[in-house]
């Protein structure tokens, strides 16, 4: 038996959700059912309303048509049951969509809560207030309104618990890699002296293109260890003051030139410049690799209330929501060929300067980064 359903039948036996509500429940599910369009439209008006929740829509506000569709079924599902195992299995599922695309669990209580009131209205209509039966209906549809909080709450913890145990996981990982990391170092320098002394004696052609590819994948493998070193150790920072719209300006041009840039003048941080490049390069070859060639990428900074605020926005296909909520987690990538360091590093970098990053959907189609940091002369 999973666990989820243990769950559910100790807090069925906690609130008292017993076979008499299933009964009420079943019963009022023809009386209710008119409604539940209407419940939908103020559900998805208030998650509209809201530019967070709004934000949650991954695939667009064209995507609210299908998303209300499979509300009034999860409504048809709440009345009719049965509240068995594959219901139980299904609201989790329902849960772990909603962990996917990260919305916020705080979300879910304000949203049921919505539910929750438009049923009680409803209810109110169709049946007579203070009657027997009103109380009956009103307790069956608060404890199953409770019930199906409490499994949606449910997958915020496995996730919860998930991500602490692959924390655990990637602890273990980092020192491993920084130990194999090293050992790597030596033979990669050997197979370099070899090569640079094979070219030296090599006049055939085609001999030395391949020694050429072998260079380059040298090359290759020594970049990845050092990202891989940069991740796991705490570089201290060589801070200073950094002209971060000229550090992004000079950056851009000369490693992502196709950039559309919006750079307010002036803007000024403390910090390690050479790190602070790393940020912008890339999070600009991320943006321009998912555009492609044909797409756009635009960057901006720009002083905000309390600093700055630094973006990316792109034209690519948008964030694969399966990566959603792992998107700056080392070795996590949907880049053909990336290794899934280069988020990783950039959160990295932004945190140790005191700054957050998020991930959303962008006004161009694709991915927008966001950045927000602390800056010299700024209001804290
Ligand atoms: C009482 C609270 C909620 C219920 C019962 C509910 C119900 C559902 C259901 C039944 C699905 C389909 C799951 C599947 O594909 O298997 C779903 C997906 C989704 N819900 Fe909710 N939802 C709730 C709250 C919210 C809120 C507050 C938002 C805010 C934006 C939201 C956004 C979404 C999105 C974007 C998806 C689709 C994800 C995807 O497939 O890309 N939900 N929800």
């Amino acid at each position: 038996m999973q666990v989820v359903f243990v769950l559910f039948q100790e807090l069925q036996r906690y609130i008292g959700f017993t076979a008499a509500d299933e009964v009420v429940l079943q019963g009022l599910h023809s009386k209710l059912q008119p409604f539940f369009p209407a419940i939908v439209e103020t559900f998805y008006a208030r998650v509209l309303e809201h530019e967070d929740s709004r934000a949650a829509l991954t695939r667009g506000e064209k995507h609210v048509g299908q998303l209300k569709g499979t509300l009034v079924k999860w409504m048809n599902e709440l009345f009719e049951g049965p509240w068995d195992e594959r219901y139980v299995e299904r609201r989790a599922r329902i849960g772990r969509v909603h962990v996917q695309i990260a919305l916020p669990q705080h979300y879910m209580v304000s949203a049921m809560n919505v539910v929750r009131v438009g049923l009680r209205e409803r209810l109110s209509q169709v049946m007579a207030e203070g009657s027997k039966e009103a109380h009956a209906a009103r307790d069956a549809v608060e404890r199953i309104c409770d019930l199906d909080l409490a499994l949606m709450l449910h997958t915020y913890r496995e996730d919860l618990e998930a991500g602490q145990a692959r924390a655990e996981r990637l602890a273990t990982f980092g020192a491993l890699v920084g130990s194999i990391g090293h050992e790597l170092r030596n033979p990669l320098g050997v197979i370099e002296t070899s090569l640079y002394v094979l070219k030296g004696r090599t006049t055939d052609e085609r001999s030395t293109k391949h020694l050429d590819r072998i260079g380059q994948q040298v090359t290759l493998a020594n970049d990845i260890i050092t990202q891989l070193l940069h991740l796991i150790r705490e570089r201290p920072l060589a801070s200073t003051r950094v002209d971060l719209s000229e550090l992004m300006t000079g950056t851009l041009a000369s490693t992502a030139p196709t950039v559309t840039l919006d750079v307010s003048p002036g803007i000024h941080v403390e910090g390690d410049p050479t790190q602070l490049r790393q940020v912008l390069v890339n999070l600009a070859q991320n943006a321009v690799f998912f555009a492609g060639e044909s797409g756009r990428v635009e960057a901006r900074l720009h002083r905000a209330e309390a600093g700055l605020v630094l973006s990316f926005d792109d034209s690519g296909p948008g964030i694969d929501p399966s990566i959603r909520n792992r998107l700056f987690e080392p070795l996590v990538t949907t880049r053909a060929g990336g290794i899934g360091l280069g988020l990783a590093l950039v959160k990295r970098i932004t945190e140790r300067h005191g700054g957050t990053i998020s991930a959303s959907r962008s006004t161009l189609g694709g991915a927008r980064f966001t950045i927000s940091m602390p800056a010299i002369g700024a209001t804290p």
